[in-house]
């Protein structure tokens, strides 16, 4: 154990390899051999030693080992040191009579063998090799992380690019949808800023305020593939009409599909806006608070600006009549506490409705 102890050289700085032998003049020689190629050597003479370098150390690109020595032998040090490093070059020193147990340590992992007596021209060859080829397995390693990351974010930023280029083309349709019917221009426009004012007095900020501005202004989106004839229509719709205008708030959740993964709120608000809070709305009959709030928040600001602006079958109702109707409903078709912050959010009925461009 003492001469163990003694046997442990540590170069100044951190070591680039580690010699591993029991005897003490092979341990000597091929020390100098490495420091002459410039390569600061630890040495130990066991591989119980070995292993506390290392601990000291941390990671040495090239490890020299014999495989006969006391304590740990050769091969129980080559498998303890790829298993903490796999990145570190083993090279076994072995007898000439060990040629089996030379081949078990390749099987094990070890990148070469010499055998002893060693020739110190064949022993620095053999340590170039082993540190060139460690040197180009970790580029190669790094060109290929480096070129796996570049093409994570590639996605990425396709994935984003995809989405905002969809949104911008929703955002379009409803434009469009709009300039079909004189009533409804700046619908949507209105009740994103209606329910984005809202929801700021319901106390939502950041991604949640976003995506109830955007459900707003894509709320009736689904109506792209309602008939223009049942849409514009000046008077009472028929049962059957009644039933094809429903159908807009599931035809917009199909649109918006691609939206789910990040904008979950918006399709929400897209299926749920015509839900009323005593179960009577559509598609789902949802009842109470089990209508996501952000669509019992649109609810509120889509039946306000509805009254609030002529439509082709009724003329419009003065903003103070639309909020003594929105109270009358509270409980009953919409969320007492969103009709509250609406009344709060715009306090001055005289203002309404919003004017946008
Ligand atoms: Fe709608």
């Amino acid at each position: 154990m003492v001469i163990a102890a003694t046997a442990t050289v540590r170069p100044e700085k951190t070591p680039q390899a580690l010699v591993v032998d029991d005897d003490a003049q092979v341990r000597k020689t091929l020390g100098r051999v490495l420091k002459a190629l410039g390569i600061g050597a630890a040495e130990a003479a066991s591989g119980r030693e070995a292993l506390l370098v290392l601990e000291e150390s941390g990671e040495v690109p090239i490890v020299i080992s014999d495989i006969y020595m006391p304590e740990m032998d050769g091969l129980a040090l080559l498998r303890e040191v790829l298993r903490r490093f796999p990145d570190t070059a083993v090279l076994m020193l072995t007898g000439v009579a060990e040629v089996n147990t030379a081949v078990e340590s390749l099987q094990l992992g070890a990148f070469d063998y010499l055998s002893k007596p060693i020739l110190v021209d064949e022993f620095r060859i053999r340590v170039e090799k082993a540190l060139e080829k460690r040197r180009l397995v970790l580029e190669n390693r790094y060109l290929q992380q480096s070129y796996h990351d570049r093409l994570e974010a590639n996605v990425r930023e396709l994935n984003l690019r995809n989405k905002e280029q969809f949104l911008g083309q929703v955002q379009m349709a409803v434009q469009m949808l709009e300039k079909k019917d004189v009533y409804t221009r700046g619908h949507s426009q209105r009740v994103s800023r209606y329910a984005a004012r809202t929801a700021v007095m319901l106390g939502f900020t950041g991604t949640m305020l976003d995506q109830i501005r955007l459900g707003g202004d894509l709320h009736d989106i689904g109506k792209i593939g309602t008939r223009d004839a049942v849409l514009n229509k000046p008077g009472p719709l028929t049962r059957e009409e009644f039933e094809e205008i429903k159908k807009h708030v599931i035809e917009g959740e199909e649109i918006l599909e691609p939206l789910r993964r990040d904008h979950a709120v918006v399709l929400e608000i897209v299926r749920s806006h015509h839900e009323r809070m005593d179960g009577s709305g559509f598609p789902d009959r949802l009842r109470g608070e089990s209508i996501p709030m952000a669509a019992r928040l649109v609810s509120v600001v889509d039946a306000f600006d509805a009254m609030t602006t002529n439509r082709a079958y009724r003329a419009s109702r003065e903003p103070a009549d639309a909020m003594e109707e929105l109270l009358r409903c509270a409980g009953i078709q919409f969320d007492p506490d969103v009709v509250a912050a609406f009344l709060k959010a715009f306090p001055d009925a005289s203002r309404l409705p919003l004017a946008v461009a």
